[in-house]
């Protein structure tokens, strides 16, 4: 973890941003697997993290808005604990680490809320996303579990999101680390692919490096030569000589800081004509949008750059046709680019999404689209000094979705279906990196890893 005072500023600075009232920081628990001793790889909430920085389940935090005082609520281990577990920190130690001097029994946390809320104070909370959670705070605050999540504070929310946005250096320093695994698991990647491969053996082995050198994959790896399906996560399908292989993959370090880097490589070592053209047009957007990064930019122009690379590029193909300009506006590039350009990325890999994305990635200026395409466009607002996210172009030939906006008749102005029908076997291509805004520009997070045709072509020699 960081150093105490890490903490303690990041408490003080949320006391001085929330009026007043209790914040509430509800630490994650163990997750049964298939029976309750059996539990899920334990993961912190990461905004506990990011406040109370303790790795350890069963733990409650609370931050006094009108005082700055803070509390930490869980339970000393006992002696069982100690046969089975090991020794433990008592939460007395445990508290002093990340600066907190008040530590009082779980058990006794319902009766002092219910005190603040006897005194007329606000409790605020942020949006659960586990049931055991939402559960749980139902209980302590009297509430019907169905009405947790409309109770949450949106002006915690909007604190933490602005708080957590904005990167701090030691926090660069992890996500770096990050980015240093992520490395190691895409040039494994690239190295192990070969025709006969079964995917799920490059998956297992990389998520292996994930796991040795942090605490795992920051999501389930997306390894496929299916890449028209955008979330895959079936690793069953043996690769062919032709097949192209998209490996979406990032871990996580043991502080639980993110990396989430897209490659797509040929099977065979060597990209044919048709795979290098829409290769080299998504690696385009990439690196176009990457460069024009900068404070003050709106993210959702980026997306629109790219749109508009991948619309002029599909159109020097026979596959788009048309104004440019108007083809973006209607939207008709979303068949190929159906998704948005990135997200926010840190403690967790879509960063803060559960504390819901539009308090993330759009603000007063700007609201989210309701076209099909833009309306997956996770981060739209302007780019600040300190933000880390992602950009993520691609390109998809997905069969089904070509079928029903044919049928439809939908965007033939803008579309060539004749040409496009010789490319529903293509697959889809994804080129991911991870970005931070400096003071006056971009910084391209963690050692470059091989991106251009001829750069992933030389580590597949190998
Ligand atoms: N890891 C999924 C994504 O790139 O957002
Ligand atoms: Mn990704
Ligand atoms: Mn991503």
């Amino acid at each position: 973890m960081f150093n105490k005072e890490t903490y303690q500023n990041r408490r003080e600075r949320l006391a001085a941003l929330v009026k007043d009232g209790l914040m509430l920081f509800p630490g994650n628990a163990w997750v049964p697997y298939n029976y309750p001793a059996n539990p899920f790889h334990f993961r912190q909430d990461s905004s506990f993290l990011y406040y109370f920085g303790l790795n350890q389940a069963g733990l409650f935090g609370v931050v006094d808005a009108d005082t700055g005082e803070s509390y930490l609520f869980g339970d000393d281990v006992d002696m069982d604990d100690i046969i089975w577990m090991g020794p433990q920190e008592s939460m007395r130690e445990r508290a002093a680490k990340v600066g907190v001097a008040n530590t009082s029994p779980l058990s006794s946390l319902q009766a002092f809320l219910q005190n603040a809320k006897g005194s007329g104070r606000k409790i605020h909370f942020l949006p659960p996303y586990r049931s055991q959670t939402t559960i749980h705070l139902a209980d302590l605050l009297g509430l019907h579990h169905n009405e947790v999540r409309a109770a949450a504070s949106v002006e915690l929310i909007k604190a933490v999101v602005a708080m957590r946005s904005i990167k701090e250096p030691q926090e660069i320093v992890e996500i770096e680390k990050a980015m240093d695994i992520a490395y190691e698991m895409h040039t494994t990647s690239m190295k192990m692919a070969k025709p006969g491969v079964v995917e799920q053996e490059i998956a297992g082995h990389i998520e292996g490096i994930a796991l040795k050198r942090g605490s795992g994959v920051s999501f389930p790896i997306i390894l496929s030569v299916h890449g028209e399906t955008l979330h895959n996560h079936g690793h069953a399908n043996v690769m062919k000589d032709g097949d192209l292989m998209i490996t979406d993959a990032g871990a996580e370090t043991n502080m639980n800081y993110c990396s989430d880097i897209t490659r797509t490589i040929p099977v065979n070592g060597k990209y044919s004509t048709r795979q290098r053209e829409i290769y080299e047009l998504v690696v385009d957007a990439n690196v176009a949008t990457i460069e024009a990064a900068a404070p003050g930019v709106r993210n959702i122009d980026l997306h629109l750059m790219a749109a508009r690379i991948i619309t002029i590029g599909l159109q020097d193909l026979g596959l788009m046709k048309g104004d440019v300009d108007e083809a973006v506006a209607a939207g008709a590039h979303a068949l190929f680019f159906p998704h948005g350009l990135g997200h926010m990325m840190g403690l967790d890999v879509h960063d803060m999404e559960g504390l819901g994305e539009d308090y993330v990635g759009y603000d007063d200026s700007i609201s989210r689209s309701t076209q099909f395409g833009l309306a997956f466009l996770r981060l739209a607002k302007a780019l600040q000094t300190g933000n880390v996210f992602t950009i993520e172009p691609g390109i998809y030939f997905i069969p089904e979705l070509i079928d029903q906006w044919k049928a439809e008749k939908k965007h033939t102005d803008f579309i060539n279906y004749d040409k496009v029908e010789t490319y529903k076997d293509f697959g889809g291509i994804r080129v991911e990196d991870d970005i931070l805004i400096t003071g006056d520009g971009f910084r391209v997070l963690g050692k470059p890893i091989p991106k251009t045709v001829a750069e992933i072509e030389a580590i597949m020699q190998r």
